[in-house]
């Protein structure tokens, strides 16, 4: 524990013994009718067979605490444990939402201070925490684009996006009943003139992230948002990669008007996968009136929620956001300080640069050479092996890696996006690479039926999602 450590966390703990009412459980809180009658029928073990059994369980999963795991894009990055701490601590857990607001003032203050952060980080005005993942941020931040033209009498009904796009992006605009318009990248990045061509008086918004999927800085940022203001539209941009700019540039300089941040992948927080996440909303000033409601807001210091938004899209989620995530973030933001914030770009960018100049006589690299936090190689030149992309990702399993992403984004054939984010130490970049190097020398074989060292062999890619054992029909059946 180092002393930034310590200090975050009695900062955090302070908040807490300042502002919250313990909540008292009773000793049983579960009524009669609903509480267990006998004794659970557990098998009798040792304790150390149990430990065993479980630690056997945790060694045939792959996890960020297991290894380097270098995702491009979908961004798995280290979670603090300080911040795990945090969050079992009883005044984190033993809240209610529907407790009165000046039970919990810590609480609502960490929200209201992570709301402030987060407009700071991003140059926007104001923050919404409830989205509980990225594409839950993009379709709120589509509903308020959605209500912004509506309120001035337009009907616009078309989404322009980049074909770097994240496929979530197209996504979320079509479950909002969008007309989604792809247009085609130049050298990489946005090509000026077809976005030129797409603008009309149908353009609803512009979605983007900058630095894109290929990990290449937008640098016509601004001509870009020119264009798509000239033509009554909106600047949406996806925060994904965010974390390749803190501190050097925000989306508010590249004059954004609304985005979504992960906070998964830019300020270490777990990846949601399925469960609990966080996607907050930022805007720019003339936007904040359509945010969900309640946002966090203080008036004589007193933090409150406050419920009066003119424009409101409503609520999107269930009271105010995953608070535990919030809580992790907040930490995070708290520990690094604001040089912190920004070395956590500038480390991100130099691995990502790292690992690039290592590998890229391994793989090809398409389009010119410097990368932000990320970049993807093409494994193009393996099919004459008789190899693919895929066939490298499972041997790198065997090496003890988890494989980077594959195959996406899809303007690059073979596609491998690696993302080394900031906390990977040289050592294991040096590691990584030499694993690729060595299974590039290593017989076709032995490659292509991988993996030969985990616990599940190579599966098949499809057979889940074509024939799935749980069906909605099966549920109903079954009833
Ligand atoms: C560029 C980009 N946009 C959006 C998303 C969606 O985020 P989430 O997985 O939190 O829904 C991702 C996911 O990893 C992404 O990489």
């Amino acid at each position: 524990m180092n002393q930034i450590y310590r200090q975050a966390r009695y900062d955090v703990h302070d908040i807490f013994e300042e502002h919250c009412v313990e909540r008292k459980i009773a000793d049983n809180p579960l009524p009669d009718n609903i509480a267990r009658k006998e004794a659970p029928q557990i098998p009798d073990m040792p304790e150390y067979e149990v430990i065993r059994h479980f630690t056997r369980l945790s060694q045939m999963n792959y996890g960020i605490d297991s290894g380097f795991y270098p995702l491009g894009s979908c961004t798995m990055k280290f979670n603090p444990k300080y911040s795990e701490l945090l969050c079992r601590e009883t005044k984190a857990l033993d809240i209610h939402p529907y407790q009165p607001e000046d039970t919990v003032q810590g609480t609502l203050r960490i929200m209201y201070e992570l709301q402030q952060m987060l407009a700071e980080i991003s140059g926007m005005d104001a923050v919404t925490l409830q989205p509980a993942a990225g594409a839950h941020g993009e379709m709120t931040g589509l509903m308020i684009i959605n209500e912004y033209h509506r309120k001035k009498g337009e009907e616009r009904n078309e989404i322009i996006l980049p074909d770097t796009a994240h496929g979530t992006n197209p996504a979320s605009a079509s479950m909002l009943g969008y007309k989604t318009i792809e247009i085609p990248s130049k050298e990489g990045c946005v090509d000026i003139k077809a976005l030129e061509e797409a603008v009309g008086e149908n353009t609803a918004a512009f979605m983007l992230t900058n630095p894109n999927t290929l990990g290449i800085f937008e640098k016509d940022a601004l001509k870009i948002a020119e264009i798509i203001h000239d033509a009554g539209g909106l600047l949406y941009y996806d925060g994904a990669n965010l974390n390749a700019i803190m501190g050097k540039t925000c989306p508010g300089k590249m004059n954004f008007d609304i985005m979504h941040f992960n906070l998964h992948k830019t300020l270490a927080t777990p990846h949601g996968g399925g469960g609990p996440g966080s996607g907050p909303v930022a805007v720019t000033k003339d936007l904040r009136s359509y945010l969900p409601v309640p946002i966090v807001e203080k008036a004589e210091g007193k933090y409150y929620l406050e419920y009066d938004l003119e424009n409101s899209i409503g609520r999107i989620k269930g009271f105010y956001g995953n608070w535990l995530v919030l809580l992790r973030a907040y930490a995070y933001i708290l520990k690094e300080g604001s040089d912190g914030i920004t070395a956590i770009s500038e480390r991100a960018v130099l691995n990502s640069n790292y690992l690039r100049k290592q590998l890229e006589d391994v793989l090809e690299l398409p389009y010119g050479e410097l990368r932000k936090h990320e970049f993807v190689l093409s494994g193009s030149s393996l099919k004459k092996k008789g190899l693919r992309t895929l066939d490298i990702a499972k041997r790198l399993l065997d090496y003890g890696y988890h494989a980077p992403t594959i195959y996406f984004p899809l303007i690059v054939d073979e596609a491998l996006m690696i993302e080394p984010t900031e906390t990977e130490r040289k050592e294991t970049l040096d590691g990584f690479v030499n694993a690729l190097r060595a299974i590039m020398e290593e017989d076709v074989e032995t490659v292509s039926s991988a993996p030969h060292n985990t616990a599940v062999k190579r599966v098949d890619d499809t057979q889940a999602s074509r024939e799935p054992i749980l069906s909605y029909r099966m549920r109903l059946n079954k009833r």
